[in-house]
């Protein structure tokens, strides 16, 4: 693993999330994709992780992403967003790769409907937050970090 993978945490968003602010905000609330960045960067700086923190609307761009993650970065935060509940191919990337993936959801997905109910990352996910907001993406550095720990 190359050095700038040490400290290195990936953190990728699928479809419309870059509409965040404006979205659904009875659901996804008014914070934007921006400020989560700028959050999760903060927060990760503290534990001493730098951030890559990536939006696409494309499922293999978040293919592609996962697979270059080996060697690249020690952990992952995924929200997949509705490709959760859609790809196959997404799911055998995370299974693929060695690196750690948190899955995260913003909304509560099992509130909502019933084709949200499955997700596809979940089984190979080395867990999952769901439902707590922006929040959750924190909490999801915050359990990288102790699990990376735990392993060196
Ligand atoms: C989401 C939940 C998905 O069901 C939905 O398609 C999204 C966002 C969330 O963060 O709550 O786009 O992943």
């Amino acid at each position: 693993m190359g050095n700038d993978a040490v400290n290195k945490l990936l953190i990728l968003n699928g479809p419309n999330l870059n509409l965040l602010g404006t979205r659904e905000p009875e659901t996804y609330g008014t914070i934007t994709l921006d400020e989560i960045e700028n959050d999760c960067a903060a927060h990760a700086s503290e534990q001493g992780f730098t951030v890559d923190f990536r939006q696409t609307n494309t499922e293999g761009t978040l293919v592609d992403w996962l697979q270059e993650a080996s060697g690249t970065a020690i952990g992952i935060i995924l929200n997949a967003a509705a490709y959760t509940h859609t790809s196959i191919a997404i799911h055998d990337a995370v299974a693929a790769i060695e690196v750690p993936v948190i899955e995260v959801h913003l909304s509560n997905v099992f509130a909502r409907e019933d084709f949200r109910h499955h997700s596809f990352v979940s089984d190979v996910a080395a867990g999952v937050i769901i439902g707590l907001g922006a929040q959750g993406y924190i909490l999801a550095i915050d359990a990288l970090a102790s699990m990376l720990r735990n392993q060196s």
